[in-house]
């Protein structure tokens, strides 16, 4: 393919290999910028999707941000690799998802890799290949690389580049997590490499340029689960705070999570008590950096505590229903919330799942009611269980009432609520969403508060 990229293209094209979840968003925002940007993905009814301004997946503003996109031709998409000619620069953002041992599955990175260097055998241009999938330290110069050179016959280093570019989105903030990053990380072996991604980020950031980090790849890589492990310890850590104040009387975690917050190396945030993190990312990267690392002949053991402290927080939900109900056999319990956070539809690795598996081998009823979640977890759930319409109708004749993720409607229910609805008014707040104060005349128990 000839030359056709000009000065001004050179810095405002890019592509995107993988519209999932992470390629989406950041499609997303490189065209909110005017940066013309190219989608591609295998799957042909989410391109389609795509090609009409439709998010395949739920993200506040991400669907008006495609339709934009799409309407001003800044976002093309379709399922032909080779698109990626035309850009500067691609990123792969393809899925690493876990194998059984823990360890990700790269089949994606490598064909998509393959296919990327096939078309840049054919591109006289320079042209930076980008890895942005979450993967382990070495992979984009022990797997990545050598597919790249050796199916696009060139040197990475010299006529392509190559690098390592975590990203660290949160579902339901991601658009803006994308537009406002707190560190963009670059891993990169040349300095042809990581000058062009800086002079990108450069041109889209402008003013809002948050700082950039410059290493090698591996450090990059590592970055990323440093980063999520990290965040998923912190959580674990003051679950195991809450169920220590559960055992104290008088005590709430609550109040030792805002008091330590105080202290500038402790932190006000990610110290909120619950039934467990969840989520398509923590537990995947968890285990993932624990088979690397074991792999290397280290035993993180620090890390392998955190997941198993994740896993016991649901024992600790069931637990509070038991303290209120004795046993849960033929009781009828009314789990409000299932997707793994609120304004999501998202149930992977969500705790009430584990929460109502564990109510389910004990021979509770289940009813349960999410705002947005429901179909999922039809369609994950091994049994059968009852589902609601409405709060309010999961509630009716229920014997206890678990809220397992802080949606903004739950808050809106009062004691006198789940008094005229339910068959008592047995309250387990998973979430912390109530004030204990606000149910003098029911049986409430929260995570975290000692009685
Ligand atoms: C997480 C990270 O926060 C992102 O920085 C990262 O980019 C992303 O994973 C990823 O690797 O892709 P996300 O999974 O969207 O983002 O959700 P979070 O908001 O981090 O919440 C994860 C879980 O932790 C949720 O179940 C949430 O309820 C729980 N959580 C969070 C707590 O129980 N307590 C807290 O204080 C905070």
């Amino acid at each position: 393919m000839s030359s056709r990229t000009s000065k001004k293209k050179a810095s405002s094209s890019v592509s995107i290999v993988g519209m999932g979840y992470v390629g989406l968003c950041t499609a997303a925002t490189f065209a909110s910028r005017g940066i013309t940007t190219r989608g591609v993905d295998v799957d042909q009814e989410r391109i389609r999707q795509i090609s009409q301004g439709r998010a395949p997946i739920h993200e506040p503003r991400l669907e008006g941000m495609l339709k934009v996109a799409v309407k001003r031709k800044l976002l093309k998409v379709s399922t032909e690799t080779s698109d990626i000619a035309d850009s500067t620069t691609t990123f792969l953002t393809v899925g690493t998802p876990s194998r059984t041992d823990g360890s990700i599955d790269l089949t994606f990175v490598r064909l998509a890799t393959e296919q990327i260097a096939k078309t840049l055998a054919q591109k006289e241009d320079y042209h930076l290949v980008v890895v942005k999938s979450t993967v382990v330290p070495g992979t984009t110069n022990g797997i990545v690389r050598p597919i790249l050179e050796a199916y696009s016959h060139k040197k990475a280093g010299q006529e392509i580049g190559l690098a390592a570019n975590p990203e660290f989105l949160k579902e339901g903030t991601a658009i803006d997590d994308a537009l406002n990053p707190d560190k963009i990380i670059i891993g990169a072996n040349d300095e042809k490499s990581r000058d062009h991604l800086t002079r990108l980020y450069k041109d889209f950031y402008r003013r809002k340029l948050p700082p950039i980090l410059v290493m090698v790849p591996e450090a990059a890589e590592l970055v990323k689960y440093a980063s999520n492990a990290f965040l998923a310890t912190k959580i674990s850590f003051i679950n195991t705070i809450a169920s220590v104040c559960q055992r104290t009387p008088g005590v709430d975690v609550n109040q030792i999570a805002e008091a330590i917050g105080h202290d500038p190396r402790i932190g006000p945030l990610f110290l909120k008590a619950g039934p467990g993190y969840g989520g398509s990312c923590f537990h995947k990267d968890l285990q993932a950096i624990i088979h690397y690392a074991k792999e290397k002949g280290f035993d993180a053991v620090l890390l392998r505590a955190t997941e198993e402290t994740n896993e016991n927080q649901a024992e600790q939900v069931v637990e509070l229903a038991q303290k209120i109900l004795g046993t849960l056999g033929q009781k009828r319990i009314a789990i409000l919330g299932l997707s793994f956070k609120k304004d999501t539809d998202d149930i992977r690795e969500a705790a009430s799942i584990r929460v109502i598996n564990k109510l389910h081998e004990k021979g509770a009823e289940i009813v349960a009611y999410d705002p947005m979640a429901v179909r999922n977890t039809k369609k994950s759930l091994p049994y059968r269980i009852d589902f609601a319409q409405d709060s309010r109708s999961a509630l009716e004749g229920a014997d206890c009432a678990v809220i397992m993720t802080e949606w903004d409607e739950f808050k809106r229910l009062r004691e006198k609520d789940f008094k005229a609805l339910m068959r008592n008014a047995n309250i387990v707040d998973a979430r912390r969403i109530f004030q204990p104060s606000d149910f003098e005349h029911s049986n409430y128990q929260g995570i975290g508060i000692g009685t």
